[in-house]
C-alpha cells in the first residue's frame, strides 16, 4: 500500500512498499521533531524545494551514500553536484518522468539560498503523480491565486501545506489555499518545529473541515497517511 510519511517540518517519505520511496526536504539532523535518523533512510529520489537548512537537510549526505539523485532547481541541484551528491537540474514548468508517474515543478513564493549563503535558485513547489494520485508539497510559500491553475492543470489529491506563519502561510492563509486547491485531504506542516512557527493544526482542521469536504489528517513526526487506493482517479 502507498503512504506518504511525515519525519517531521517539511520532511515525507512517499513509498509505494515497492521500488519507490521519494524524500522529500530531509531536515533530519538538528530537527527536534525528526521522525528518522538520515542513516536509516534508503530512499530512490530526493526532492528538494529551496536551498534554506531546514529543507536541504541531510540531503547531500543521504545521496553520498545511497547514490540517489537528487531532483530541484538547476542552481540548488548544480550546489549539491559541487558538494559531492548526485543531481538531475531542472526547473519550473518540468515535468520530470518517472516509474511511478511523474513530478512537476510549480512555483512557490518564498527565497532560496544554501546555509553557506550560495544563492541556490527559486524556491518551488512540487506536484507528484504518485501511481495516479497527485500529491502537492507546497514548499515554503506564501499563499498565491496561481494555487487554483495548479488546481486545474494537474488536479491535487492530497496537499502538502505549511501553515506556521512567519515564514510561508499561517493557518487562514492555508485555509483560503484549501479551497483553491479543492483538494481531498489535506497535511499540515512546516509548524512547531521552533518558536516563530508554532501553529494549532487541530484549529486549521476544525476551519477546513467546517468549510469543505476536505478532510486534514494531522500526522505527528513519524506517522504514515495510507493512500486510499479509490482516490487514484488520474493518469
Ligand atoms: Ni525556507
Ligand atoms: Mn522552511
Amino acid at each position: 500500500m502507498a503512504s506518504i510519511k511525515f519525519l517531521g517540518h517539511s520532511c515525507f517519505l512517499i513509498d509505494d512498499g515497492k521500488n519507490n520511496r521519494i524524500l522529500i526536504d530531509p531536515f533530519l539532523s538538528g530537527n527536534p521533531l525528526a521522525g528518522a535518523s538520515p542513516k536509516d533512510l534508503n530512499p530512490t529520489l530526493i526532492l528538494l524545494t529551496h536551498g534554506h537548512g531546514d529543507h536541504l537537510g541531510d540531503a547531500i549526505e543521504i545521496s553520498k551514500r545511497t547514490g540517489v539523485e537528487i531532483m530541484g532547481v538547476f542552481e540548488l541541484v548544480n550546489y549539491c553536484i559541487s558538494k559531492g551528491a548526485k543531481g538531475h537540474p531542472a526547473h519550473m514548468g518540468g515535468k520530470i518522468p518517472y516509474d511511478f508517474g511523474w513530478v512537476k515543478l510549480v512555483p512557490a513564493f518564498h527565497s532560496s539560498s544554501a546555509p553557506d549563503g550560495t544563492f541556490t535558485g527559486n524556491p518551488v513547489g512540487f506536484v507528484i503523480n504518485f501511481h495516479g494520485h497527485h500529491i502537492y508539497h507546497a514548499g515554503d510559500t506564501g499563499i498565491f491565486g496561481d494555487m487554483e491553475l495548479i488546481s486545474r492543470l494537474h488536479g491535487v489529491d492530497t496537499a502538502l501545506l505549511p501553515i506556521g506563519g512567519t515564514f510561508t502561510m499561517d493557518i487562514p492563509e492555508a485555509v483560503e489555499a484549501v479551497r483553491m486547491l479543492q483538494c481531498k485531504t489535506v497535511i499540515p506542516m512546516h509548524y512547531n518545529t521552533f518558536p516563530p512557527i508554532e501553529a494549532d493544526a487541530e484549529e486549521f482542521k476544525e476551519k477546513v473541515e467546517s468549510g469543505s469536504d476536505t478532510k486534514v489528517v494531522i500526522l505527528e513526526s513519524g506517522e504514515s497517511y495510507n493512500i486510499p487506493e479509490h482516490i487514484k482517479a488520474h493518469s
